[in-house]
């Protein structure tokens, strides 16, 4: 008698599972897993889904899955792991399923390089003030090309000298999150003068192995050129920079935000990047998207995209892949790379 092998479904979107799972990852599936038809489920409720969920020892999720509740959980006794194949699990994975003991692994930290990827190409355009010196072409018109800003504005004249350089930076990174972890590793291109860190959790020893330095949030505020937000939105992080902060950076600072709209107070960043002295690069906005009349979108100083920093397309399979070679880890007795870990949760994206 052969051993018995594991039973895993999918519960995610329609839309979700398009993305994400394709003919290779379905074939790397059935080599180590038994899948039924239908292969994914978009609820848990109906009674196809409840006796699915009898057999099933494993679930996949992603976006859509509905909340694992404690009713679900009972029509699941065999359940032993949830590998999520998306960054939060905080819409899906109740109390309930800590409770039952159930392994949680999300693919939040693959999710984090494109984030990353995105935080330094920002960085690097902030640098040479791209960004804002293109929309002035473009409104402008009429052959102005932003040279005039960039050779005379006073304000870009940091510690001196005119500074429209990627070299010798001060960059300030507020989180040392996956994200930041990972902007930080990607910095290491550049030659920065300083990193900063902000973190009231982080331990200064992790910080410096990258190449960082761990500090007070007001220090790294009135050292860094560029200022890049890795948080999450917690109730403690709300509007965690507001008028009194943006006070503290120094003149011709960017402000980058691929993390929450919720850790900025947006009227105060709206008067400091009005005045010229501070501009930014927002692809999360409080509220998002912003009203048409917010006066952040009409500023020649402000880049916002909108909320496409995380995982798209073809990056959705990354996090797919994580699953899979979880639930390979996983049937081997190997440790999850992405297990979650509740007590760390609730600082947490
Ligand atoms: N733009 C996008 O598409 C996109 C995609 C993914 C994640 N995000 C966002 O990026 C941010 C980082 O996500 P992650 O998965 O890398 O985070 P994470 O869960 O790995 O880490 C969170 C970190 O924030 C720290 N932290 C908690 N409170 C803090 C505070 N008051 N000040 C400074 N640091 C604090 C924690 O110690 C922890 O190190 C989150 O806001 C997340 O929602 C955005």
């Amino acid at each position: 008698m052969g051993v018995e092998r594991s039973e895993a479904l999918l519960v995610m979107s329609s839309w979700a599972f398009g993305l994400q799972f394709g003919t290779e990852q379905l074939a790397r599936l059935r080599k180590i897993v038994t899948l039924q038809e239908p292969v994914v489920l978009h609820e848990l409720d109906s009674p196809e889904a409840r006796s699915r969920l009898a057999t099933a020892d494993v679930l996949l999720t992603s976006w859509g899955a509905p909340p694992l509740t404690a009713e679900i959980l009972n029509a699941a006794p065999r359940l032993r792991a949830v590998l999520h194949c998306a960054g939060s699990v905080r819409a899906i994975v109740t109390g309930a399923v800590h409770e039952r003991g159930i392994a949680v692994s999300t693919a939040a930290d693959v999710n984090a390089v494109p984030v990353a990827e995105y935080t330094l190409a920002a960085i690097i355009m902030a640098g040479k003030k791209a960004p804002f010196l293109a929309r002035r072409a473009a409104w402008a018109g009429g052959g102005d090309d932003g040279a005039d800003l960039a050779a005379a504005d006073g304000r870009r004249e940091t510690h001196g000298r005119r500074d429209l350089s990627n070299r010798g930076r001060r960059i300030g990174v507020v989180g040392f999150s996956r994200t930041g972890r990972r902007v930080m590793e990607m910095l290491r291109i550049l030659e920065t003068a300083e990193i900063l860190v902000a973190d009231p959790y982080a331990d200064a020893d992790a910080v410096a192995a990258l190449g960082g330095r761990l500090t007070a949030l007001d220090e790294v505020l009135r050292r860094s050129e560029i200022l890049t937000l890795h948080a999450p939105a917690l109730p403690e992080t709300r509007h965690l920079i507001g008028a009194a902060e943006l006070a503290m950076l120094p003149d011709g600072a960017t402000l980058i935000n691929t993390a929450r709209g919720a850790l900025v107070d947006h009227d105060a960043l709206a008067a400091a990047c009005a005045t010229g002295r501070i501009d930014a690069i927002l692809d999360v906005t409080e509220p998002e998207p912003l009203p048409a009349d917010s006066p952040l979108r009409r500023m020649e100083n402000v880049m916002i995209t909108p909320h496409v920093a995380g995982s798209l397309g073809s990056e959705t399979r990354r996090m797919s892949d994580h699953a899979v070679d979880e639930l390979d880890r996983w049937l081997r007795g190997e440790p999850l790379h992405g297990l979650l870990d509740p007590t760390a949760a609730e600082v947490s994206a």
